[in-house]
């Protein structure tokens, strides 16, 4: 349990928990404190399973705003809170719904299958053909009809390396993650400097430049995997910091050198690291801020998002 909370603050949390009959989900990049109180910490395809499986009357989403609405979108019955109802994300904010439904309209005669990376608004989802996550991305777009031309929104960072992995070309929205945009080539160069052995895991969303240093690219609960059955001790993790958390208590023994903070202090994601355990508390005592959206939107966001958890069981 985390020691430098207070201890009265994650009793109180545990009580409100057990008297809302709450599950508390926690994204990979959150903080120590709150990874340690949470039921379940992954990536966003684990949370989006977990969140569509539990039985629990509330759900407490630790992550950014886009998460909690996918939970939203698989329970409608359920209450849904995040701690902190302004913990955005890049990638969202640059693919606008109505921008999007535009673009659509005026490139109707393309008949474009949309494939959504799930860091986007529900609006976007509900303009999609299939949802995908940076761990199931590459399956998503092997299994699009072979006939029509895909339109990837809103990462072209990932979507250039499903392109590669895949060899399927797709036209690709231009968004990017601020974070992960932020390394560079030069910067990893120097941390490999100090530590020639160590590993490079990277994920997706890095630029074209870093995925090819990296040893390894892939999503934040691949990356666990990776660093537990690589042979090697010391990992060079390139993306939000929070991940080193997870790394430190799933793989005892093992190094994990912190992405180039030294030479780009980027490596927080200031919108996941919005919630605290504060907030965290509050939300569930309050059960506000509640996430919401319009039905006939959910229900059409539901279907591609019901469709990636098809083909990627
Ligand atoms: P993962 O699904 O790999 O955890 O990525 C989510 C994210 O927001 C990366 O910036
Ligand atoms: Fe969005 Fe980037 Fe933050 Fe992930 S790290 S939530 S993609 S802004």
């Amino acid at each position: 349990m985390a020691e430098s909370a207070a201890p009265s603050l994650i009793a109180d949390i545990l009580r409100l928990k057990k008297e809302r009959n709450a599950v508390i989900l926690a994204h990979n990049y959150q903080t120590r404190d709150i990874q340690e109180i949470a039921d379940f910490v992954g990536d966003s395809l684990g949370l989006a399973y977990k969140a569509k499986e539990t039985d629990a009357d509330v759900i407490v989403f630790c992550g950014v705003h886009f998460m909690a609405e996918t939970a939203k979108i698989v329970n409608p019955g359920k209450v849904v809170v995040l701690p902190d109802a302004n913990a955005g994300c890049s990638l969202e904010q640059a693919c606008p719904g109505p921008q999007l439904e535009a673009f659509l309209k005026a490139n109707a005669a393309k008949n474009y299958y949309v494939i959504a990376y799930i860091n986007c608004s529900g609006h976007v989802k509900a303009l999609a053909d299939c949802i995908c996550t940076s761990g199931n991305a590459v399956k998503i777009v092997q299994a699009a009809p072979p006939d029509r031309p895909i339109l990837f929104v809103p990462d072209q960072n990932l979507g250039s390396w499903v392109m590669e992995q895949t060899g399927r070309k797709m036209d690709l929205w231009k968004g990017s993650c601020y974070v992960h945009v932020e390394f560079t080539r030069e910067s990893i160069e120097k941390i490999k400097v100090d530590h020639p052995d160590a590993k490079v895991v990277a994920h997706p969303e890095c630029t074209y430049a870093v995925r090819m240093l990296a040893d390894e690219v892939c999503s934040t609960e691949k990356m666990v995997g990776y660093c537990k059955s690589s042979p090697a001790s010391a990992f060079i993790i390139v993306t939000e910091s929070g991940m080193l958390h997870r790394l430190e208590r799933e793989v005892p023994g093992k190094t994990f050198i912190a992405g180039p903070t030294g030479h780009c202090a980027c490596a927080d994601c200031r919108y996941m690291k919005l919630n605290t355990l504060q907030k965290l508390h509050d939300c569930l005592h309050h059960l506000q801020p509640r996430v919401e959206l319009p039905e006939d939107i959910r229900q059409r966001a539901e279907k591609p998002i019901l469709r990636m958890l098809e083909l990627s069981r």
